[in-house]
């Protein structure tokens, strides 16, 4: 369908493009690759298409502004980190009140028990720990669940992504057997020991994963979104709920990526009852922070294994988790902006986002698909919904997403890099999806021939 010679000629012209784009750009990246490895503050930051990635002068609300002057829509939005939108105002009063009043005293302040009321009301736990990152909180979850349980292992679903967890970086093999994912660095034991992994959707694969006693949890995410987006089928979420339960399983939910379907995210939506749920990212409008709430059961089954005495060496930790700035962040960023009437908006551009992309993959007869996830969209390069994470990563295309994410950049759109998602925040404008519409139309057209 797509004709290769074409898209490396295609892909050439936009390398050129974005070069003479960018020369401040350029300078940046040549000093930083002085100091930093791969000239970026963080490994996969080297992931942006172009031959370095864009060094930002300004970002406020749905837009940026790079060195060079040149002005963005922010479809990636810090891959979720952003959704609030950069810099939401009163998300930025809290914070600067809060830079006056101290950052982080290792002690609780009162936006700690307004954030833990208002998590406990949008996702029905009562109970909330913080942390510095989604990741944490995940690590925290899985160590609790094994503390409780008694048992080693986790289930996890075949390509999902909960941070950099250990326990996480497994797939299955041709044979279906739990085996180390790709890429995975420095990896303490082989991911068989604490790892168990099955396909989403799969029921059966969950219970026989089950039925052989050793697993403490199940993390998981309710739609999966970092292999493009995978829709659960009906009934499947509630019945994973049933299967942990019969089998003494900790269910973990992970809303860190699906809040945007709604402020209590699809645990609120479908009614789901996880024991255990963590979320970071976009609940503290770009200041990080991580948190997991728990049931009164695993609380208690908690309290009564861990002693006052040895609480601060087991694994569970960090000292600036919970820290005064990052909760008063979370306090403004959950009653202020991340509120019902700004999903109900964001919702709204996330559906007229994918009807753009929708109308130009049909005009073009392109054998793509465009899932949608309230506030997210995302297209995959085959004509179906995916099923399962496997499906949706043998549709992944690396040379085409790399020429088209190259392509809407140069054209004023960044897309976020690890797939073809989209993301809307409350100061995303109908003129700016409208404008990408347009865009993604041409970059069709031109890419058919
Ligand atoms: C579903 C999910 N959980 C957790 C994380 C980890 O977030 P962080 O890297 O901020 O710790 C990610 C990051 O992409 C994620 O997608």
């Amino acid at each position: 369908m797509i004709n290769r010679a074409r898209l490396k000629e295609l892909h050439k012209k936009e390398e050129e493009r974005f070069l003479s784009r960018t020369p401040k750009s350029a300078d940046r990246f040549a000093a930083a690759s002085e100091v930093m490895p791969g000239g970026v503050p963080m490994s996969w930051m080297a992931k942006w298409p172009g031959k370095y990635p864009l060094f930002v002068a300004t970002a406020k609300g749905a837009h940026f502004t790079d060195v060079d002057g040149n002005e963005y829509i922010d479809l990636c939005l810090g891959d979720t980190g952003s959704m609030t939108g950069h810099s939401p105002a009163a998300t930025v009063a809290a914070i600067k009140a809060q830079l006056e009043r101290g950052m982080t005293a290792m002690l609780p302040t009162d936006d700690a028990v307004v954030v833990s009321s208002e998590l406990a009301k949008r996702f029905g736990l009562p109970l909330w720990q913080f942390t510095v990152s989604a990741t944490d909180a995940n690590r925290h979850a899985i160590r609790y669940s094994r503390l409780i349980t008694g048992k080693s292992k986790i289930i996890v679903i075949d390509r999902c992504y909960h941070g950099s967890v250990d326990e996480t970086f497994a797939t299955l093999d041709s044979a279906g057997k739990t085996v180390m994912r790709e890429g995975n660095i420095g990896a303490p034991v082989p991911l068989d020991e604490t790892t168990r992994v099955v396909e989403f959707n799969d029921l059966a694969g969950m219970e026989a994963a089950l039925k052989q006693g050793d697993i403490a949890a199940i993390l998981m995410e309710p739609a999966m979104t970092n292999v493009g987006i995978v829709m659960p089928e009906d009934g499947y979420l509630v019945a994973v709920g049933e299967l942990a339960k019969k089998y003494g399983a900790v269910w973990i939910i992970d809303e860190t990526h699906t809040i945007s379907v709604g402020p209590g995210g699809m645990t609120k939506d479908l009614g789901l009852k996880p024991d255990m749920l963590t979320i970071g990212k976009a609940i503290g409008g770009g200041i990080p922070t991580g948190t997991f709430g728990m049931t009164h059961e695993i609380a208690s089954e908690i309290a009564k294994r861990t002693s006052r005495e040895v609480i601060d060496t087991g694994g569970i930790g960090g000292t600036l988790a919970g820290n005064a700035l990052s909760l008063a962040a979370m306090r403004a960023t959950l009653t202020e902006v991340l509120t019902e009437s700004n999903f109900k908006k964001m919702i709204a551009l996330g559906n007229r986002w994918c009807d753009g992309v929708d109308a130009a993959i049909n005009e073009f007869n392109l054998p793509w698909y465009c899932n949608r996830l309230g506030a997210r969209g995302e297209y995959l390069f085959q004509g179906k919904a995916a099923v399962t994470g496997k499906e949706a990563a043998a549709a992944g295309d690396f040379e085409l997403e790399q020429y088209i994410h190259l392509r809407l950049l140069n054209d004023g759109f960044l897309l976020t890099p690890f797939h073809n998602m989209a993301l809307m925040s409350p100061d995303t404008t109908e003129a700016d999806v409208d404008a990408h519409t347009k865009a993604f139309r041409e970059m069709c057209k031109e890419l058919v021939g």
